[in-house]
């Protein structure tokens, strides 16, 4: 069965709006997301949109700003020290990837903590590793809430996660642990990742490989989450899993586009809502 993700995203973001609307009423501000975007890199440009959307749609205020992408480092850090600075600013995002002169690591590591709405910097990731609060990266968020979502409760399962990236792989790793699943991370040099992978009651996929995943390697009955977004020379977005092969097996997948996609953009409103929370102390 299909996790129509796009719905739930849809549902979390009207929950958003009203408790949004009800601060309001209450006379507080509304919260507030900085996005930078450094160039013109097409794919960061509809990620941006489609953030810029979400925002306008649940009652968050959104500063967009763009840099040209020879900008320089330095000013770029100069420009998050403001944006660090000001009061009205709740979280920062500076989409990524950045041009290759500039550091991205400085860069995050620039943004306030507080303020860090990805869940990329390593204040937040310690947090997660250690399972305190923080502000956690939106994607791994976006999955533990679509397993949620169909009341998967992951103790004691065998949860494999294809794909070791700082953003995805390993803090989605991290969530299921804290959620007392046996975890085992593979990647590209795992050997026969085909057994490895049928060993999973829950296969998540996160390679930025086009259908890497067939039929082979999934257990029937497992719970199947693709975070692959692949796009063809056509233009069409595919995912990691080969989704055709591997839907009459699994009990439940997510399909690409409108799986973990609009869930990823949920979690960054939501985590927008919890840092001006935090700073602003509404409860
Ligand atoms: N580029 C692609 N995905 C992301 C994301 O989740 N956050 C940021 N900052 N940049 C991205």
């Amino acid at each position: 069965m299909d996790i129509n993700g796009k719905e739930i995203a849809s549902h979390i973001k009207e929950g958003l709006k009203t408790q949004i609307s009800e601060w309001r009423q209450k006379g507080y501000r509304a919260p507030k997301l900085a996005v930078v975007l450094v160039g013109h890199d097409s794919a960061s440009e509809i990620y941006v949109r489609n953030k810029e959307k979400a925002c306008t749609q649940i009652g968050i205020e959104n500063l967009l700003i763009k840099k040209e992408a020879d900008i320089s480092e330095a000013e770029l850090l100069g420009l998050i020290d403001e944006l660090n600075e000001d009061d009205s600013v709740d979280g920062i995002l500076v989409q990524l990837p950045l041009p290759g002169h500039i550091d991205e690591m400085k860069v995050i590591e620039r943004i306030s903590p507080l303020k860090d709405v990805d869940g990329f910097h390593p204040d937040n990731i310690a947090r997660l590793f250690l399972n305190h609060e923080g502000l956690f990266p939106c994607t791994p968020k976006g999955v533990m809430t679509l397993l949620d979502e169909i009341h998967y409760g992951l103790a004691g399962k065998e949860v494999v996660v294809v794909g070791r990236s700082n953003n995805v792989g390993k803090p989605i790793a991290m969530l299921a642990l804290h959620r007392n699943a046996t975890v085992t991370i593979a990647h590209s040099k795992t050997q026969d990742l085909a057994s490895v992978c049928r060993r999973a009651d829950v296969l998540i996929v996160a390679v930025g490989q086009c259908e890497l995943i067939g039929k082979d390697f999934v257990k029937p009955g497992a719970v199947v989450i693709d975070v692959g977004m692949n796009r063809d020379a056509k233009g069409k977005v595919h995912g990691d899993v080969h989704y055709e092969e591997v839907a009459p097996l699994a009990s439940y997948i997510t399909p690409v586009p409108g799986g973990v996609g609009p869930m990823t953009v949920a979690m960054l409103m939501k985590n927008t809502l919890e840092a001006y929370m935090r700073r602003n102390q509404v409860k």
